[in-house]
């Protein structure tokens, strides 16, 4: 199996209703703050599930949402056939569109789910996408010293505060024990320090800045803004 099955599938990474939606809730009220325009044009990709699309595209002229996952994307196709604002692209449809067609593209946590190679390709990808005042937004990246410990701990405290603290504290037993643990251990996740995903970001045209707040909750996982150089 790989992450982009993985995250195919049916899995536990939310440790209940309560946790999926306040997840979102919380990730779509941070990502609209970077909306710049009301008329702007914006990829979100790997954008999962996408609950808060709906009202994400209230905040933009034109919302694309890009996922590798099939059946991701085929629930999102159902969820937004009427809603004219909201398209569903896979990658390769993605890389296929116009140059310059994109304000905003936002990465929010999938970096650790690609490999170095992968993301470099996908770097030139949203650099192209890209108007030239446009921004590229990447978040929820994993630095090296951020343990599996730090980011329950994380979850934990967002528990407390949203009121989902018990079913966070099952949820975290039945992930010792899930194949996102299994997946963990064999795949691995890519992280990055600072200066390494600011070079990488810079190399492939861009110049970057680290944002004072990551998206969503984990406030050890970092956020960069980058825009075409
Ligand atoms: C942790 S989820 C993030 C979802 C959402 N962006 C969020 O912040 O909640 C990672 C998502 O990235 C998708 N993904 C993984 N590899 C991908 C790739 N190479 N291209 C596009 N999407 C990918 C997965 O299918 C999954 O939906």
């Amino acid at each position: 199996m790989d992450w982009v099955s993985f995250w195919d599938g049916a899995h536990s990474i939310y440790v209940s209703d309560r946790h999926k939606q306040v997840h979102y809730a919380r990730i779509t009220a941070d990502i609209t703050a970077l909306v710049p325009r009301p008329d702007a044009r914006v990829l979100d990709y790997g954008c999962g599930e996408a609950l808060g699309a709906q009202d994400l595209s209230r905040s933009c002229g034109a919302l694309a949402l890009a996922d590798a996952a099939p059946t991701i994307r085929a629930k999102l196709k159902q969820r937004f056939a009427g809603e004219a604002k909201i398209s569903v692209l896979s990658p390769e449809e993605t890389a296929a569109l116009p140059s310059g067609s994109m304000d905003v593209v936002i990465v929010n946590s999938l970096l650790q789910y690609l490999s170095r190679a992968d993301l470099v390709g996908l770097l030139s990808v949203w650099r192209r996408l890209l108007a030239p005042d446009g921004a590229l937004v990447i978040a929820d990246v994993i630095p090296p010293d951020v343990s599996a410990i730090q980011d329950a701990t994380a979850l934990l405290t967002f528990a407390a505060r949203e009121g989902f603290l018990i079913a966070a504290f099952v949820g975290l037993a039945r992930t010792a024990v899930s194949p996102y643990r299994k997946l963990r251990a064999d795949l691995g996740l890519s992280t990055y320090a600072e200066p390494e995903i600011m070079a990488l970001i810079a190399a492939a045209g861009f110049s970057v800045e680290r944002l004072p707040t990551n998206i969503g909750h984990n406030q050890r996982r970092m956020a960069f803004r980058a825009v075409p150089r």
